[in-house]
C-alpha cells in the first residue's frame, strides 16, 4: 500500500477502479507493457484479494515502481476525492462494480449503490478536484436486456436485472458528464469476455472447470441453470486492448465490443466437455436455484463502429476460447 509515499512523475498515469477482477488485471498489465505509471483502488478485504495481480507486484519504495495500490471503495466518496487529488490521473478505466447478475437479483439496493451510484461518486470526484483526464465506462450487453439483437451502439436499452438497471444508470450519467461538464468520458458497451482468470461463478469458468475436474476424477458433476441463453461470447485480454483503444482517440463517444457470433450455454458446455472427451450430457444437471427470476435470452453483438474507428477486431471465438479455459483449469488442479 502507499498510503505515505510519494508519487513519482511519470509520463502517463492510469487509475484502474476493479484491478483486482478479470478486466483489471488484463489491463493493469497491458498499460504497465506500454509504459503507463498504473494505480489501483483495492477494498480490504479479510482475505487476500490480489491473487489475479500478485505477478505484477512491485515494491513502491523502488524508484523505478510503476504499479500502486490505494485501498478505497465506490461507496466512500471523500477517498475517492482524496486519490484523485493524489494520483492526478490522466485515464481512469473505471471498471469495479458488483457484476454478477443472479447476485444482483438478492442484493439489488447494494447493486444499485455500488455499480450504479459508485459511477456518480467517481465522476463528482473527478469534477470536484477538476483533473483533467480521460474516462472509461464499463457499460455492458446486459443493459440491452431484452431487446432483440444483433445489439449495436444505437440499440434500445432493456435491462432484465437490476444488475442491467444500474448499468444503464451508469451508462447515460457518463454521457451526462461528457455533454454536460465537457469531461472525455467514454462507454465501451462490452459483450461477455471470459478468461482464465473469469470469476468462478460466471457460467464458462463453471464449465471449463467442471469439465476439467470431472476429467481428472476431482469432480462428479456441475449443476447449471438456462442452457438456452444465447450468449456472444469473447477473450477479455482483446477486450481490454479495445478499452484503451477508446481512450486514445480524439473524440469521446461510446462503442460496443463483440465478436458478432452466438452460441448458447449447452453450446459451451459441449464444446469444453469434447476437449477432454467426455460427453457433457452425463455430467451437466439441472438447478433451478440458477435460474433467474428474468433471463437476458440472447446477446449477439455488432462492433462494426469499434472494428472502423478503433480497427479493433477480437481474434478469440467461442470454441478456442473454451480450449484455453479448459487447459488452464486442468494445469490448476494438477498444480493443486
Ligand atoms: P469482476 O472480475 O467481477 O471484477 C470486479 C471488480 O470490482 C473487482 O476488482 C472487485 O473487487 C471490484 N469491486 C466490486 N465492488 C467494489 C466496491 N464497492 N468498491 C471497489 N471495488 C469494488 O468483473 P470483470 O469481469 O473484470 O468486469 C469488469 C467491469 O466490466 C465490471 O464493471 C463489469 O460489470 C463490466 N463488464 C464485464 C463484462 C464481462 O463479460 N466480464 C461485460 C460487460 C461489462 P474485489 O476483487 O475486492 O471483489
Ligand atoms: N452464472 C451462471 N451460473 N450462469 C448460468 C448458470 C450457472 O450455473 N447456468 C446457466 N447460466 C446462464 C445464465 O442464466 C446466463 O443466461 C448465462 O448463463 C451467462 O451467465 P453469466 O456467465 O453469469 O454471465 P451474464 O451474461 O449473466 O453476465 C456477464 O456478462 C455481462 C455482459 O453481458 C457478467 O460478466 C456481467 O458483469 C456482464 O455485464
Amino acid at each position: 500500500m502507499t498510503a505515505s509515499i510519494p508519487i513519482p512523475a511519470a509520463s502517463k498515469r492510469a487509475l484502474i477502479t476493479g484491478i483486482t477482477g478479470q478486466d483489471g488485471s488484463y489491463l493493469a498489465e497491458l498499460l504497465l507493457s506500454k509504459g503507463y505509471q498504473v494505480h489501483g483502488l483495492i477494498r480490504r478485504a479479510s482475505t487476500f484479494n490480489t491473487g489475479r495481480i500478485d505477478h505484477l507486484y512491485q515494491d513502491p519504495h523502488d524508484p523505478d515502481a510503476k504499479l500502486f495500490l490505494h485501498y478505497g471503495d465506490l461507496t466512500d466518496s471523500s477517498r475517492l476525492v482524496t486519490l484523485i487529488e493524489k494520483i492526478h490521473p490522466d485515464e481512469v478505466y473505471h471498471l469495479a462494480a458488483q457484476s454478477h447478475v443472479r447476485v444482483s437479483f438478492d442484493e439489488p439496493e447494494f447493486t444499485g449503490n455500488t455499480t450504479g451510484v459508485g459511477t456518480t461518486r467517481l465522476l463528482e470526484a473527478i469534477r470536484m478536484v477538476g483533473v483533467d483526464c480521460r474516462f472509461y465506462q464499463a457499460s455492458s450487453s446486459e443493459m440491452f436486456g431484452a431487446t432483440p439483437p444483433p445489439q449495436n451502439e444505437d440499440t434500445p436499452f432493456y435491462p432484465r436485472s437490476p444488475y442491467g438497471a444500474a448499468k444503464v444508470y451508469g451508462y447515460w450519467i457518463a454521457r451526462n458528464y461528457r455533454e454536460g461538464h465537457g469531461l472525455y468520458a467514454v462507454n465501451g458497451i462490452l459483450f461477455n469476455h471470459e478468461s482464465p482468470r473469469r470469476g468462478e461463478t460466471f457460467v464458462t469458468r463453471k464449465i471449463a472447470r467442471a469439465a476439467a475436474r470431472i476429467a481428472l476424477g476431482l469432480d462428479k458433476d456441475v449443476y447449471l441453470g438456462n442452457l438456452d441463453a444465447v450468449r456472444d461470447w469473447g477473450y477479455a485480454p482483446e477486450y481490454v486492448e479495445g478499452m484503451w483503444r477508446m481512450l486514445q482517440a480524439d473524440e469521446p463517444t461510446d462503442y460496443v465490443l463483440a465478436t458478432g457470433t452466438a452460441y448458447t450455454v449447452r453450446d459451451f458446455a459441449q464444446f469444453c466437455f469434447d476437449h477432454v472427451n467426455l460427453d457433457w450430457q452425463q455430467y451437466v444437471k439441472f438447478d433451478e436455484s440458477y435460474l433467474r427470476p428474468t433471463e437476458v435470452d440472447a446477446l449477439i453483438g455488432d462492433a462494426t463502429k469499434a472494428e472502423s474507428l478503433l480497427a479493433w477486431k477480437p481474434r478469440t471465438l467461442a470454441l478456442q476460447l473454451s480450449h484455453v479455459m479448459v487447459d488452464a483449469e486442468l494445469n490448476r488442479a494438477r498444480k493443486a
